[in-house]
């Protein structure tokens, strides 16, 4: 029997009873002193929403798209490292149950399975069905790099997310002191060599991965990079890590297809912005030329509702996900998608909205209590 789990918390403290302490470590810790972990969840209280009533709210429509695909709500799984942690199923759970909730996933280049067994849990007789992209690092191999996108883009994956916010791993502290690496029986599984799985090895005193990062992702990464990736492939790369307009003005102006607004969970620079305190920026230098994204920190349908009306096109979840895996595999990451659909669904009704496109900026209002002191 499962517990009964009403809101994303309770599957946080489900999961953290059932993982090993340095597994959990890692999956919730932010870097440094974790501000703005406790930022990305806090913006979102700064905003209210200001309902409109009397609209027939009988029927709600969640559906929409993503870069000319269709979702059947905005929320979609970010890429989050070695799932196998959470379940031995790990990444093809989650894709079977993004494929339950018509939703889309987007793989880690950390998965711990591999490109095309993602594939395959997303495919049925009628061929994929599902809708994936891959999160890509650079990897300062670049041949080994275009391998990924090419094993991508020939198992039917829809976009590249590029990460650009991590030249090097952030410091960590529990993977720190827990010397974080890979249990043994577990490696990143779209790499062929044991140094670039992530596979046993020393790695000093040290989280294992700030090791790895150093050792493998190329830091040199610039805005030619993106041009370089471009030209590499035919699926859209949408850019993951912007947390400013001038840098989404850039990568517009470098032919992006998507800019995800996104601070990677917190997880890298201690001290940025929650990331809904700057989709507004972001939104406005883009001025609609690409479809803009958010993730971090997003553990209620009102917080999807206020990152919607303050312009994203979709919202992305991490953690949460990784919690449902731990409580119950495929079935547990289903049951988080379909509570935050359902908060999503009575959370547009209640401030009367029919549809996405009917959910703007006029519906919610920044609380700002200090200019009231
Ligand atoms: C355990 C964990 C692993 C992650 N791994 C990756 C990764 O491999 N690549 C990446 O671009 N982002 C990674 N992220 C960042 C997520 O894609 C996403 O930006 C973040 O988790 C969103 O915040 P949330 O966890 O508060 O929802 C990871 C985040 C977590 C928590």
């Amino acid at each position: 029997m499962s517990e009964y789990r009403v809101c994303m918390r309770d599957f946080e403290k489900e999961a953290k009873k059932v993982l090993p302490k340095a597994i959990y470590d890692y999956y919730h810790s932010g870097a440094d002193e974790q501000q703005t972990l406790a930022d990305n969840t806090a913006a979102f209280n700064r905003w209210r929403l200001h309902p409109r009533v009397l609209r027939d709210v009988s029927r709600v429509d969640l559906s929409s798209s993503l870069l000319g695909q269709p979702i059947s709500m905005p929320l979609c799984v970010a890429a989050t490292a070695m799932q196998r942690m959470a379940h031995p199923d790990g990444e093809t759970a989650t894709a079977r149950a993004c494929k339950t909730a018509e939703t889309g996933m987007m793989l880690s280049s950390w998965a711990t399975s591999t490109i095309e067994e993602v594939s395959l849990a997303m495919t049925s007789s009628q061929g994929v069905d599902g809708i994936l992209w891959l999160q890509l690092y650079i990897y300062k191999d670049r041949e080994l790099t275009l391998s990924l996108v090419r094993r991508a883009e020939d198992a039917g994956y829809k976009a590249i997310f590029l990460t650009v916010d991590t030249p090097y791993l952030g410091r960590r502290w529990n993977d720190m002191r827990n010397r974080f690496k890979l249990p043994s029986h577990l490696g990143m599984s779209n790499f062929s060599t044991a140094t670039l799985a992530f596979s046993g090895g020393n790695y000093g005193n040290d989280s294992g991965l700030a090791v790895y990062v150093t050792k493998a992702i190329d830091p040199t990464l610039s805005w030619d990079d993106v041009t370089w990736l471009k030209k590499h492939t035919r699926l859209p790369v949408v850019i993951k890590g912007i947390l400013t307009g001038e840098d989404a003005a850039q990568a517009v102006k470098h032919g992006v297809d998507g800019i995800l607004v996104s601070n990677h969970g917190a997880r890298q620079l201690d001290g940025v912005p929650a990331t809904l305190d700057v989709l507004e920026e972001v939104v406005g230098a883009v001025q609609g030329r690409v479809e803009v994204y958010l993730d971090g920190g997003v553990r209620r349908g009102t917080d999807v509702l206020k990152a919607l009306a303050l312009g994203a096109k979709a919202i992305f979840i991490g953690r949460p996900v990784l919690w449902g895996l731990a409580c119950q595999g495929a079935d547990g990451v289903t049951e988080v998608l379909e509570l935050l659909r359902e908060e999503l669904r009575l959370a547009m009704a209640l401030a009367g909205c029919q549809s996405v496109s009917e959910v703007t900026r006029s519906i919610v209002r920044r609380q700002d209590f200090i200019s009231r002191i």
